[in-house]
């Protein structure tokens, strides 16, 4: 489950106290306090209400019943408690005291504990006078002020932000008092003391950040250029609401104001150091999250604690180092891993208790056990004067407090005491860098015995490129018996960076109910069942894909979550959002009215619905647009290597959407890693997928290529292909290139005969021709999808394409070949074996 939504979840579990029925009042004046844990005050607008509230979330969790209350503020309608600020975290009301709120004899707000009259938390203001009151105000500020004068204000909950922004309330410095509000996480979900992330604004150069333990920066928010700051644009965006940056003598401070004053936003940083946007949905009665930064939760300084690998794949996201164990799994599962993973076994003792550095002993006994692929460790201390990886760990070993080290290109790098903020790198090139090895230092008996890895043996044919091609073309005729099923993917996709659009994270409950309990069903795909939906207003038509509960459906999950979230464009279907609970894993898109290509083209219900030709052409030119802008648009380079008719989607104007982003691989922008795990489908796979090969993005060209061929004849490639006899004549793609180079022939007898003959032919020829370049055996000799817009909107000429030399082969061109199966292997010969 992905760590923030577990969070929201959570923090929407915390349960409240019922309230007592008792006329709301937004006062407490001397004489009329809140006496007891159930009494409370409500602003005048209902919006706000403050009370003592005891966080619970033993229906999730195996805790015991938590013995803190706090004096809190929260939403009144919302029904989930979700504190937006407390009063007295770092002094709780513990059981058995029973909390009263009160004006005290020196006019300060006080939470006495009445069975000792003592003062547990205070205002400790200074009031000019004892006659004061504190309000609860209509923006969820509660201030205590002179009852006489209501400007008169000594003291205000605003100054003394927790985890969470209002709306209407100034994060920043007031650089005369020097009163610096900011937002401070919690340290748990149920400890409402201060955790170790805060988020404000720097003094000086009013420079917005997010800070680990008042030390490490995490993200910065660059300079405010008169509308947002340069490293958050998606400020501006209609998702969030309307900030004001204010820096001048006086102050230095952020504050916003919502475009619906009704609406109940959530801007809060987390416990885990990721700070978030969210609307209460009264439809879903559930926060939807928006925003959050940084995006992903790895890229928070230290989230899983010291010893750790944070790894945003994997699920959970934190995993102890080799060695060590969580040091408290109660306040793991409370979202609080401060204390991360401790030693399973302490370090050889040389250093002794009382030998304080001394080196009587015999070099201590330790080993290093390796870790891959990592981000290291904050903190490195670089070591000069060593040659080799041997005396780097040497280095490290004659220090006891040495706890780890790395030998790379910037030499020997040494760490003492914890190991923090270490992430595993995806190994796809989705990650700058392909991360380094690290050697944690370990007692002997804590490394595990050396045991050789097995190497990698991937498929090694070493035959010719047109074997790997007759392998497609027989896996192609696969389709008819193997309809609709899929190539395992390698494994899940790592997330890429950037963006900052958020997608929504449903619960399981709320999409049963927007689904009516799944009773539409839209179709059935790879994974799963795509029903329709409605959403919040019920205007809002969504399609939800529930995923098989197996492990490719939980594949598909990943990857559609981790790369769509990051792309935008008119040509791909949008992710609004996605559940995962539990074994349940669903996909929340929006919804296309048209449905997909196939049944457009395939699945004729009625002579009605046939695609003409301007529409068809339409589609050939959008789907080209959305995968160039995937192959080079966005800021990593995305394959989508699924292109078929199925994973194109229209939308009422039958504008296409690329779909299904299940099988998509995120390369870095360097394109220096590609993928050699075929995936895809029977039918639209290049032939550089069988050999085992690196692939690249020219896998897309290739399908686009076959889909193309399917928009011109209105049929699938496939069902036109005769393994009987090697006759591959009647092969629609095979019959196009030839056509092409038959002068004298028309084109037009080719195209759909649903037309009519109704089809613009110089259309039909560039369509053509660029569709036989697409499907060019090598790679190189496709074109880029950029260049196919340009082909098809005619701001390019075409040239005449070689027939695709493996199919011209196949068809007999020349002697057939015999392909024959050889234990399991797949083997082609070009002579006739005697
Ligand atoms: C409280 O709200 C009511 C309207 O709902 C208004 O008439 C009244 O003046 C408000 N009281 C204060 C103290 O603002
Ligand atoms: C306010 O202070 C005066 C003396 O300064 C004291 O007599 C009075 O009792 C105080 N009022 C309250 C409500 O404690
Ligand atoms: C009320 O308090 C404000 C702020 O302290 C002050 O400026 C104002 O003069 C006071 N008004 C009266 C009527 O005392
Ligand atoms: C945070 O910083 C303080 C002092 O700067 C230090 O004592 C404390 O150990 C740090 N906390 C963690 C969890 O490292
Ligand atoms: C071990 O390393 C620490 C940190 O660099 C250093 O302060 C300490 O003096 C070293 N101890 C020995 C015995 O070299």
């Amino acid at each position: 489950m992905p760590h923030l939504l577990r969070v929201v979840v959570l923090v929407g579990l915390l349960s409240l106290q019922q309230p007592s029925c008792s006329a709301a009042t937004d006062t407490v004046s001397p004489g009329n306090g809140l006496a007891g844990s159930s009494s409370r005050l409500v602003s005048n607008n209902s919006k706000f209400t403050l009370g003592f509230f005891k966080p619970d979330i033993t229906p999730f969790h195996h805790t015991t019943s938590n013995p803190n209350t706090y004096l809190g503020i929260w939403f009144s309608k919302v029904p989930k408690l979700t504190p937006l600020w407390s009063a007295n975290g770092d002094s709780p009301v513990v059981d058995p005291a029973i909390p009263e709120l009160a004006i005290s004899g020196d006019g300060n707000l006080v939470i006495l504990d009445q069975t000792t009259n003592s003062v547990i938390w205070s205002t400790r203001a200074n009031p000019t006078t004892n006659a004061t009151v504190a309000v609860l105000l209509n923006d969820g500020n509660l201030v205590l002020r002179s009852s006489v004068n209501s400007s008169d204000v000594f003291w205000q909950s605003f100054d003394y932000p927790t985890d969470t922004f209002f709306a209407g309330a100034k994060i920043g410095w007031d650089k005369a008092t020097g009163l610096n509000r900011r937002l401070v996480s919690r340290k748990s979900l149920v400890d409402q003391r201060p955790g170790l992330y805060t988020l404000g604004f720097d003094r000086d150069d009013g420079i917005g950040r997010l800070v680990w333990n008042s030390t490490v920066e995490i993200v910065s928010a660059g300079k405010w250029n008169g509308q947002y700051f340069s490293l958050a644009p998606e400020m501006i965006g209609p998702v969030l609401p309307a900030f004001t940056f204010v820096n001048n003598d006086q102050e230095v401070y952020l504050t916003y104001t919502l475009r619906d004053e009704t609406a109940m936003a959530l801007t809060q940083l987390g416990v885990d150091g990721q700070a978030f946007v969210g609307v209460w949905m009264e439809e879903l009665q559930d926060w939807l999250v928006h925003y959050r930064q940084p995006v992903h939760l790895c890229d928070t300084y230290a989230t899983c604690g010291p010893f750790t690998v944070c790894d945003d794949t994997a699920d959970p996201i934190c995993g102890c180092m080799k060695g060590f164990s969580v040091s408290s799994s109660v306040d793991w599962e409370l979202g609080d891993r401060r204390d991360g993973c401790v030693r399973n076994t302490p370090l050889d003792d040389v250093c002794g208790s009382g030998g304080g550095g001394s080196k009587t002993a015999a070099a201590p006994t330790d080993r290093f056990y390796a870790v891959q692929r990592v981000r290291l460790p904050h903190g490195a201390e670089t070591v000069q004067a060593t040659t080799s990886g041997d005396d780097c760990s040497q280095v490290c070993l004659g220090n006891c407090s040495c706890t780890a080290y790395s030998y790379g290109t910037g030499g020997c790098s040494v760490w003492h005491g914890k190991l923090t903020n270490v992430k595993q790198q995806q190994s796809d090139g989705s990650d700058d860098g392909n991360g380094e090895m690290l050697y944690v230092r370990l007692a002997a008996k804590d490394v595990p015995s050396a045991a050789r890895k097995k190497k990698n043996s991937g498929i090694s044919i070493g035959a010719s490129a047109a074997v790997f091609g007759l392998m497609v073309l027989a896996l192609m005729m696969m389709v008819w018996r193997r309809k609709g099923q899929w190539f395992s993917c390698s494994r899940t996709p790592g997330n890429a960076r950037g963006g900052g659009i958020g997608v929504i994270a449903f619960r399981y409950a709320d999409l049963q109910r927007a689904t009516k309990n799944f009773s539409e069903k839209l179709g059935g795909g790879g994974f799963g069942s795509v029903f329709k939906g409605y959403l919040g207003d019920s205007f809002t038509m969504v399609a939800v894909k529930r995923l098989d509960g197996n492990h490719q459906g939980e594949k598909q999950f990943r990857a559609e979550v981790s790369s769509i979230g990051i792309i935008q464009h008119i040509n791909l279907v949008k992710l609004i959002g996605f559940c995962c609970e539990g074994d349940k894993r669903l996909l929340v898109y929006e919804y296309m009215p048209k449905h997909s290509l196939d049944v457009l083209l395939f699945k004729k219900a009625s002579s009605d619905t046939v695609l003409d030709w301007s529409l068809r052409y339409q589609i050939a030119v959008g789907v080209a647009r959305g995968l160039a802008y995937l192959h080079t648009g966005c800021r990593d380079c995305i394959i989508h290597c699924d292109i078929k008719p199925e994973n194109i989607l229209l939308d009422a104007a039958f504008v296409p959407k690329i779909a299904d982003f299940g099988m998509a691989k995120v390369l870095g922008r360097e394109f220096s890693h590609a993928i050699t795990t075929m995936r895809g489908t029977i039918g639209y796979l290049a032939p550089e997928w069988i050999g085992g090969e690196a692939v690249t993005s020219k896998v897309d060209v290739y399908s686009y290529g076959m889909v193309l061929f399917e928009l011109i004849s209105g049929r699938r490639n496939s069902s036109q292909v005769y393994l009987k006899d090697g006759d591959f004549s009647e092969f629609f793609p095979l019959k196009v290139a030839r056509r092409l180079h038959q002068s004298g022939e028309t084109i037009g007898s080719l195209v759909d005969e649903n037309l009519h003959g109704e089809a613009n032919l110089e259309e039909v020829e560039r369509i053509c021709k660029v569709a036989c370049w697409c499907i060019q055996e090598s790679e190189l000799d496709r074109p880029a999808m950029a260049e196919v817009v340009q082909f098809l909107e005619g701001l390019s000429k075409v040239d005449m394409p070689p027939v695709p030399r493996l199919l011209n082969t196949i068809a007999g061109g020349s002697p057939a070949p015999v392909y024959y199966l050889d234990s399991g292997e797949l083997v082609v010969s070009d002579k006739q074996s005697e």
